[in-house]
């Protein structure tokens, strides 16, 4: 198995381009099947959770090519709407293709997603919603058989938790339904707007995306479109952390700081000097990082709980004591113990993490239990004293593009064994 082999200490230093957003490209090729045409889709990563999307897209008919950043999807032959139990255990995410799949063909058969890293992930806002558009859904063995009888009707729905996954599950589906579907108490996520306006460029007529109300009137179908995918915020946040914790100036570049304010608010009261320009930043920390009170994750546009992980690396060597508080997942703090093995000195109870910082964490061998835990160890590993082995780097490459070659590139000292 590949592990990442890291020596920390070393200062960084460069400019580097911030990759596509995975949790925005995923829906987004889901969304390719709604389109009777070709969709080129720019500034896409290169990402192992893209590339089982790109597998379930064959699976259903599709033809695709991807070479470098750009895909192009030719959905006009759409011959299944079955999505196979690896793949669907491959990547959880894959339950967004549901949507997409009965707006396209009226029926879908998928495996039940289960769980993963970060808890049980239940997916009942997904369905109830999917049956209030008309969705008649069984699940026997494992299997969930949905199928739209009468064609997908819209309607209201009020999600009692404003879930990402739901509100682009029922924007998929609503897109191409009889009528208006109106979604109250939306997810208002940046990746969401970007679904909404991949799906009107193909002509869908979505309205208020990234809004907590959103409004779609159904079309007969969509057609093929052009669409560049939003930068990976969290991806942002990450390398940042990795500036921030070797005390280190580096520049982004192809950021969208609107989408990052509750974050880079934290950084700046850790005491990172950041200087946004348009589309790029600099991060410089001149001094040692300082405690921060208490961030509690919260649904957009407060703290993300996909910075959780990497804030958290980052104050293990502030000055003083942070306390982190996870509102959405119940398993976030799953990396800790791993992160403890580094010197850290973090407890967790139940939700609430209590991060002391120390002077210096030591290199040691540990392994990534999530995507975002593994992008911690790896700030982490940056800035210990020696060398940190970190194995099980699959959860890393579902969601960060070719991080070793980036941080490579701003002077880290840092390598894959395979
Ligand atoms: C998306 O997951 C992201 N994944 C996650 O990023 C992100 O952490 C999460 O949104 C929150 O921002 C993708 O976009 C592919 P949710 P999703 O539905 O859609 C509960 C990463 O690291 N819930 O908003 O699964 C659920 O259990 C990944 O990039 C229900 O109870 O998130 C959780 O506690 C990890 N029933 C909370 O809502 C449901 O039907 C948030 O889930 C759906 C969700």
């Amino acid at each position: 198995m590949s592990e990442i082999i890291v020596n920390g200490g070393k200062k960084l230093s460069g400019s580097i381009t911030v990759q596509g957003a995975k949790n925005s490209v995923l829906p987004i090729l889901a969304g390719t099947v709604l389109c009777d045409g070709e969709c080129v889709i720019n500034n896409c990563p290169n990402l192992s959770d893209v590339e089982t999307s790109l597998k379930i897209l064959s699976q259903l008919g599709c033809l695709y090519q991807k070479q470098d950043n750009v895909v192009s999807v030719n959905s006009e032959n759409v011959n299944s709407n079955e999505i196979p139990e690896n793949l669907m255990r491959e990547m959880r995410s894959s339950v967004v293709f549901l949507g997409a799949i009965i707006g396209r063909t009226g029926k879908a058969v998928i495996s039940s997603p289960g769980g993963c890293e970060l808890g049980p992930r239940p997916i009942d806002l997904h369905l109830s919603a999917l049956q209030k558009l008309g969705v008649e859904i069984i699940e026997e063995h494992g299997f969930l058989y949905c199928n739209a009888k009468n064609g997908l009707i819209g309607t209201e729905i009020h999600l009692s938790f404003p879930s990402v996954g739901a509100t682009e599950n029922i924007i998929l589906a609503a897109a191409t339904a009889k009528g208006v579907t109106v979604i109250h108490n939306a997810a208002r996520e940046p990746e969401i707007s970007d679904l909404a306006d991949f799906l009107n460029s193909a002509g869908a007529r979505i309205y208020g995306g990234g809004s907590d109300t959103v409004y779609i009137h159904g079309v007969k179908k969509l057609h093929g479109t052009v669409h560049s995918i939003i930068p990976d915020r969290i991806a942002a946040v990450t390398y940042m952390a990795c500036a921030a914790v070797t005390g280190s100036k580096i520049e982004l570049r192809n950021i969208m700081p609107s989408h990052m304010v509750s974050m880079l608010s934290v950084y700046r009261e850790s005491g990172c000097n950041i200087d946004v320009t348009g589309k790029s930043l600099v991060i410089r920390v001149p001094q040692k990082l300082k405690r921060i009170p208490t961030i509690r994750s919260q649904v957009y546009p407060g703290f993300p709980t996909d910075a959780g992980p990497i804030v958290i690396a980052m104050q293990s060597v502030a000055e003083g004591t942070t306390v982190f508080v996870e509102n959405i997942f119940e398993n976030r703090f799953r990396f800790v113990g791993e992160l403890n093995r580094m010197g850290s000195k973090i407890k967790v109870e139940n939700k609430v993490a209590v991060i002391e910082g120390v002077n210096r964490l030591s290199g040691a061998n540990c392994n990534c239990t999530d995507l975002r835990g593994g992008a911690a160890l790896v700030v982490a590993g940056l800035c210990a004293n020696g060398q940190t082995v970190i194995g099980e780097i699959s959860h890393i490459l579902r969601g960060y593009d070719d991080i070793v070659g980036t941080l490579r590139s701003l002077n880290a000292d840092i390598k894959i064994k395979e």
